[in-house]
């Protein structure tokens, strides 16, 4: 066992450890049959719907991806080898995962709901880092069953889908039928398709390689990708009541914006705010990197990002110092408080991690 207390949250506060802009390193896609592309081929571009649609609309067509099968890291990892094998350069990084692994880990200080379990392995000196693909289906049937009120979860989860087809196009709007942008709402609505970044990133000292979905982006993307690229990361919520609760509810979601966008250096969220029914009342632009502080300053001051960043840097350097040489490690938190707990549940090998064709690429 070598489990890395939580508490006192205070061990984590003041000045935020070093971090290393997020730049993109590689990207793919997975197009409409959800088969891995090694282009941006399912970049998407934004351009804002209007206010007063309903969400709901044609939600007995959505296309939704059976995400029941662990596909592992498997679709980093090719994008990786591709990656090496164009550059003829091995890339080193102290831990290769998914941006969604990192947005738990960082979360964690605040987080008093959602708890998470995960695999890692060392491998070449690199920590990999998946979801207990099990763990995963589990919670979500618990909360499948914990949940009674409001709209349905399939609902509810098809008006963030629906909010994304209604605000991206498939190419730049100068590129664009009108026909396509007037009819947009016809559009039938899948979760198949998605691009992906992969950046290069640091927290305090340690550098990471993280994969990510990305929405859309507001432009085009630099020839210069160091530049930093105007991406755009949309999000649907009721819209919150003006009272502290509803507010603070609001500020809790908020955290998980900021730091999903951050890992990947989103610089713009639009916010849809919705009603109870699925109409959307209201948008909001949101600059990612504001966001800490308008909490802080205007807010409840409910969390702090950069004790968010000082615990994901500490516990990288834990992982760093745990997770050496073969086997297989689980990673668990359960309780808010409690710890995360972290101990080797396979001696040898690294599970199913890592797949074979990157393993064969890198020997
Ligand atoms: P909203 O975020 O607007 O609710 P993302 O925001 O990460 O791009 O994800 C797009 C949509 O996928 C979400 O839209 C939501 O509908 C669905 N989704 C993402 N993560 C989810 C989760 N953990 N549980 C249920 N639905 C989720
Ligand atoms: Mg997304
Ligand atoms: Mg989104």
């Amino acid at each position: 066992m070598a489990d890395f207390d939580i508490t006192p949250l205070e061990r984590f506060a003041g000045t935020s450890a070093a971090i290393k802009r997020p730049t993109e390193i590689t990207c793919f896609s997975f197009d409409e049959s959800h088969e891995y592309q090694p282009d941006d081929s399912s970049l998407h571009y934004y351009y804002p719907t209007q206010i007063g649609v309903d969400l709901s609309q044609g939600y007995d067509k959505f296309r939704r991806l059976d995400d029941t099968r662990d596909d592992h890291l498997d679709a980093l990892l090719q994008a990786i080898m591709e990656l090496e094998m164009r550059t003829g350069e091995k890339c080193e990084a102290d831990i290769i995962t998914w941006r969604g692994m990192m947005t738990k880990i960082m979360a964690t200080p605040y987080d008093n709901l959602n708890d998470f379990e995960m695999n890692a392995t060392c491998f070449q000196g690199t920590i990999f880092l998946e979801e207990h693909h099990d763990h995963k289906l589990a919670s979500r049937e618990e909360q499948l069953r914990s949940t009674r009120t409001g709209a349905p979860q399939d609902l509810m989860m098809y008006w963030g889908y629906k909010f994304e087809a209604l605000s991206l196009l498939p190419t730049p709007w100068g590129q664009t039928s009108r026909d396509y942008i007037e009819n947009r709402d016809q559009q039938i609505v899948s979760n198949y398709a998605q691009y992906c970044s992969v950046v290069r990133t640091g927290i305090g000292g340690k550098m990471l390689i993280l994969g990510g979905e990305v929405d859309g982006i507001w432009d085009a993307k630099p020839a210069d990708p160091n530049q930093g690229i105007n991406w755009v990361e949309l999000k649907t919520t009721a819209k919150p009541n003006k009272s502290p609760g509803g507010m603070l509810t609001y500020e809790r979601k908020l955290l998980k914006y900021w730091i999903q966008s951050f890992l990947l250096g989103v610089p713009k969220i639009i916010v849809g705010f919705r009603d109870r029914g699925g109409i959307l009342v209201g948008q909001e632009e949101l600059e990612t990197k504001k966001i800490p502080g308008t909490v802080a300053r205007v807010g409840q001051a409910s969390w702090d990002g950069n004790v968010c960043i000082n615990f994901a840097a500490a516990f990288l350097e834990h992982l760093r110092n745990t997770i050496t040489g073969e086997g297989v490690w689980r990673i668990r938190h359960r309780h808010r408080s409690g710890p995360v707990e972290i101990f080797k549940i396979e001696e040898s090998g690294h599970g199913g991690i890592l797949s074979q064709q990157f393993k064969d690429w890198r020997q």
